[in-house]
C-alpha cells in the first residue's frame, strides 16, 4: 500500500509532498545527463529522517549523509573520530525518512576516516554496510591511492563520489583547513588525480575550498563525472552545503562561501527552495568569493 505522505504518524505529520512529487527517482544516468547538458545538481547534507524528507520535498536532487555529521551532531571536533556505525545509523534514518515521504533523491553517505584506507577489501566491506542502510553511492576522500579503491568498488555494483582538495578527514596533514590547489603544482596534482579517479569509475567528485579557476578546469576535463563544488566557485555541474551552514546555526566559524539561505527562505523548507533555485539560476555560489 502506498503511504499518504501527509499523514499524521506517531511522530508527527510528514512533510508536504513535493510539487514534482511524481519526479522519477534520481538515477545515476539522471544526475549524468544533467551534467551534460548544463543543469546543475544541487546536494544538501542531511542527517536525520525529517530533514532529509523536507529536502527531498524541496527539490534537492542528492542528500549527502556527510561525516560533518561528526561535528554538527556529535559535537566532535573533526570528522576524524566519526564510526562506520554512526554512519550506518544516521544513513538508515535518512534513507527511511525519504521513503517515507515518497522521495526521490540520491542518497551519498561517506566513508567515515579509517574505514577504507586499510586495503580494497576493508573499503568493499564498509560500502557494503553503508548501501545496505539505504546508500546509493559512497564517498571516499582523496587521490592518487584511492583510485585502485573506487575502481574495485564501482566493478562491484557501487557508485563512488570522490572528494579532493580540502579533504576533512586528513586535515591534520593538510594543517588545517585550508584552500587546496593554490600552487600551480598543486593544482596539476588535483587535475591529474581527478583524471585518475574519472578513469577509474567515479561518477561524482566533490571538489573543496580550490580556486574558481581550477574547479573550472577539472569539470570541462571530466565529462564522465559530475563535480560538485563547496567554496570552489559556480563553474562545476553541481553544488553541496553542510544544511546547518546554510540554515545559518553553525557553531563555528561560518565558512566566508556560505551563504545563510534562512535569510532569503523564511523557513527550512524555504531555505532549502532558495538554495535550490540560487544554484539552478547560477546566482549561488559567487566566483568572487572563491578566487582565493
Ligand atoms: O562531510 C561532509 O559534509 C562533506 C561535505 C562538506 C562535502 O563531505
Amino acid at each position: 500500500m502506498i503511504q499518504d505522505p501527509t499523514q499524521s504518524t506517531p511522530y508527527g505529520t510528514l512533510p508536504p509532498a513535493s510539487p514534482m512529487a511524481n519526479r522519477k527517482p534520481v538515477s545515476l544516468p539522471r544526475l549524468l545527463e544533467m551534467r551534460a547538458r548544463g543543469e546543475k545538481i544541487t546536494m544538501l547534507t542531511a542527517y536525520d529522517a525529517t530533514f532529509a524528507a523536507v529536502a527531498d520535498a524541496a527539490g534537492v536532487e542528492c542528500i549527502l549523509i556527510g561525516d560533518s555529521l561528526g561535528m554538527v551532531c556529535q559535537g566532535l571536533p573533526s570528522t576524524v573520530g566519526v564510526s562506520l556505525e554512526t554512519m550506518r545509523y544516521h544513513t538508515e534514518s535518512v534513507a527511511r525518512g525519504i521513503r517515507r515521504a515518497q522521495g526521490t533523491a540520491w542518497v551519498i553517505a561517506d566513508l567515515p576516516f579509517g574505514t577504507y584506507q586499510e586495503s580494497k577489501e576493508q573499503a568493499l566491506r564498509s560500502a557494503v554496510v553503508l548501501s545496505q542502510a539505504g546508500a546509493h553511492m559512497v564517498k571516499i576522500e582523496g587521490g592518487g591511492w584511492t583510485a585502485e579503491t573506487v575502481r574495485f568498488l564501482v566493478e562491484r555494483g557501487i557508485p563512488v563520489c570522490a572528494h579532493l582538495g580540502l579533504t576533512p578527514q586528513t586535515v591534520h596533514a593538510l594543517g588545517g583547513y585550508r584552500v587546496q590547489g593554490k600552487s600551480d603544482a598543486s593544482a596539476d596534482t588535483l587535475r591529474r588525480q581527478a583524471q585518475e579517479l574519472q578513469d577509474a569509475g567515479a561518477s561524482m567528485l566533490v571538489l573543496e575550498m580550490v580556486p574558481h579557476v581550477l574547479a573550472a578546469s577539472v569539470t570541462q576535463s571530466l565529462p564522465h563525472c559530475a563535480t560538485i563544488g563547496i567554496g570552489a566557485g559556480k563553474d562545476t555541474a553541481g553544488q553541496v552545503l553542510v544544511l546547518h551552514d546554510m540554515l545559518g546555526v553553525n557553531l563555528g566559524r561560518m565558512p566566508k562561501f556560505v551563504r545563510n539561505f534562512m535569510a532569503d527562505g523564511g523557513s527550512i523548507r524555504g531555505a532549502m527552495e532558495a538554495y535550490v533555485a540560487a544554484v539552478k539560476n547560477g546566482s549561488f555560489p559567487d566566483n568572487a568569493l572563491h578566487a582565493w
